[in-house]
């Protein structure tokens, strides 16, 4: 079989995938794609157009034509700096809404597949293995325990790790999981073929060593 030179990495969310992808792909000088950012983005653009976050074919339209430009630091969405506004709570909320719906996936498909070019791609999300690079040279699972993954979170927007914000941050991240676990369309799970990571005890370089170790492994290559 032909391998794409995708390392595709798919988890739920704030398993902190989106961290190692990145970094992954910076030791590789490889290309990285935060697929989750344009579903974020989608729900973010139907919220600005007054787009109910059901209307599957206006959604479908708004997401094959988002204006959007990419650069290493910032999100531009219509012109507009939206890099944190995508990050809200309930923005990640109504990208699972949008994410459930088959004809947004199909109008996000080419445009997440046209950030494959020759230097290679590390693709974060939840079907990059399953659906959109189905070849890729490597294929992870990273995940890690609910409550860890709350703490993540809580830490990156400065909130106490225990209390009712973070029963709130924990409820939300097991709600996203329910609803991405339970969808008929890509569903999130482990493939067959994929690798699993663990990162419940487990730092970001020594998960980043581990995702380069079982490249080298697929390749025989040195990237140190
Ligand atoms: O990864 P992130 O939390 O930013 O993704 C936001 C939402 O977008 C997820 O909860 C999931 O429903 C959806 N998503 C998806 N497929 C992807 C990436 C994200 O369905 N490849």
């Amino acid at each position: 079989m032909n391998h794409q030179k995708v390392i595709a990495i798919d988890g739920p969310s704030a398993s902190g995938k989106g961290t190692v992808a990145a970094r992954v792909a910076e030791k590789l000088g490889w290309d990285y794609l935060d697929s989750g950012a344009l579903y974020r983005l989608t729900a973010l653009y139907a919220e600005q157009t007054q787009t109910a976050w059901t209307d599957e074919a206006a959604l479908a339209k708004l997401a094959a034509a988002l204006p959007v430009q990419f650069s290493e630091q910032s999100i531009l969405l219509d012109g507009r700096d939206v890099t944190q506004a995508i990050r809200a709570e309930h923005i990640g909320m109504g990208a699972s809404a949008v994410a459930k719906l088959p004809a947004v996936r199909t109008a996000l498909l080419q445009r997440q597949r046209a950030f494959l070019t020759e230097r290679g791609l590390v693709a974060d999300g939840r079907d990059m293995g399953s659906t959109v690079f189905p070849d890729a040279v490597l294929k992870i699972f990273l995940t890690a325990d609910a409550r860890t993954r709350a703490e993540r979170r809580a830490k990156q927007i400065g909130a106490p790790l225990s209390g009712s914000l973070f029963d709130q941050i924990l409820a939300d991240i097991e709600a996203r999981d329910e609803a991405d676990r339970n969808r008929p369309i890509a569903p999130l799970r482990r493939l067959p073929d994929a690798e699993l990571l663990d990162t419940t005890h487990m730092g970001i370089d020594e998960s980043v060593e581990q995702v380069l170790a079982w490249y080298r492994e697929k390749t025989d290559v040195k990237t140190a």
